[in-house]
């Protein structure tokens, strides 16, 4: 793939996120923390700053990214601790971790509602925050070495960042429980085999896999796709009556874009599948 050409400008050190803009209007979201890229509340701060920028630039397809070993360990357990692992021990008050899941819910639902489609491309581990990440995209490509999982409970706590509502909704209630109650890791294939990954690839293909499957989105009707998205992930969030509701909205509004004139008109004259979108 080609290289990114940075859009993002460091604030004041390093970013811990960085924005990379590839050919065809595809964004790369790349988490830029060390070596396990720790879910920090200045990390999520950022992440939440720039897909919200992204919302307005309007992107059409987003993938989001971490490196060769780690995706994302989770969230920053020192932040967990007053005085990190240092005697006396104390644990962070319920203001501070109050603090913690605030940023994680207004970075990943930042992540969740970007209005195109949007790729997690996981090479290494994605644990906890950083599998609950992967989970706020539309879709995650695996590394055949990459390894799923919710460990939170070995600390005695619980996911805070939709480890127990998005997961579960993706693979089902009972297989959330499994994961969520046993910590236990899952590899690239059983994640494929229960919905966790959507396509599992040699481990250095990871980010080039997701980016050509971006850019067939990228060359798709960009208000349709954005539609499609809202009555999916919002209409589940109801009733089935009130989620068939929702579609039609979405459905007659889908008709007000200049997608619908462009894909029908070309249905008509030339036949299926020949329609170019702007
Ligand atoms: N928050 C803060 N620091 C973390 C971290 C996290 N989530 N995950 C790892 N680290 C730190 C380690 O403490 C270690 O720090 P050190 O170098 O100062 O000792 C460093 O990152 C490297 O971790 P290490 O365990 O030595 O590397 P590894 O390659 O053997 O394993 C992981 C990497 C990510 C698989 C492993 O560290 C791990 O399982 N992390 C915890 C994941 C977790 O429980 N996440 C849920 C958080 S709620």
């Amino acid at each position: 793939m080609s290289n990114p050409d940075a859009t993002s400008a460091p604030t004041d050190a390093e970013p811990l996120v960085l924005l990379e803009r590839h050919d065809g209007d595809i964004a790369v979201l790349r988490l830029n923390n060390g070596k396990v890229n720790a879910l920090s509340v200045e990390v999520l701060t950022q992440l939440d700053r720039l897909a919200s920028e992204l919302t307005e630039r309007s992107p059409r397809a987003v993938v989001v990214t971490g490196n060769a070993k780690v995706f994302a360990a989770g969230a920053d357990i020192t932040q967990f601790a007053e005085r990190g692992g240092e005697e006396p021990f104390a644990l962070s008050p319920p203001s501070r971790v109050g603090e913690i899941g605030s940023s994680f819910l207004r970075a990943l639902n930042a992540v969740a509602a970007l209005p195109c489609p949007t790729i997690a491309a996981v090479a290494g581990v994605a644990l906890g925050g950083g599998c609950e990440l992967a989970l706020a995209c539309d879709f995650r490509v695996a590394g055949t070495s990459t390894r799923f999982g919710q460990p939170e409970i070995l600390l005695g706590i619980i996911p805070g960042g939709g480890g127990t509502q998005r997961l579960a909704r993706l693979v089902g209630p009972a297989k959330a429980k499994d994961l969520v109650f046993s910590g236990r890791m899952v590899d690239a294939d059983e994640a494929l085999a229960i919905g966790l990954a959507d396509k599992v690839v040699e481990a250095d293909q990871v980010l080039d896999a997701a980016l050509e499957w971006a850019a067939t989105f990228a060359a798709g009707p960009r208000h349709a796709l954005a539609l499609a998205k809202s009555a999916i992930d919002e209409g589940l969030e109801g009733s089935l009556e009130e989620g068939l509701r929702f579609e039609q909205d979405r459905f007659v509004q889908s008709f007000t874009t200049p997608d619908a004139a462009t894909g029908v008109r070309s249905f008509l004259a030339e036949g299926p599948g020949k329609a170019v979108f702007d």
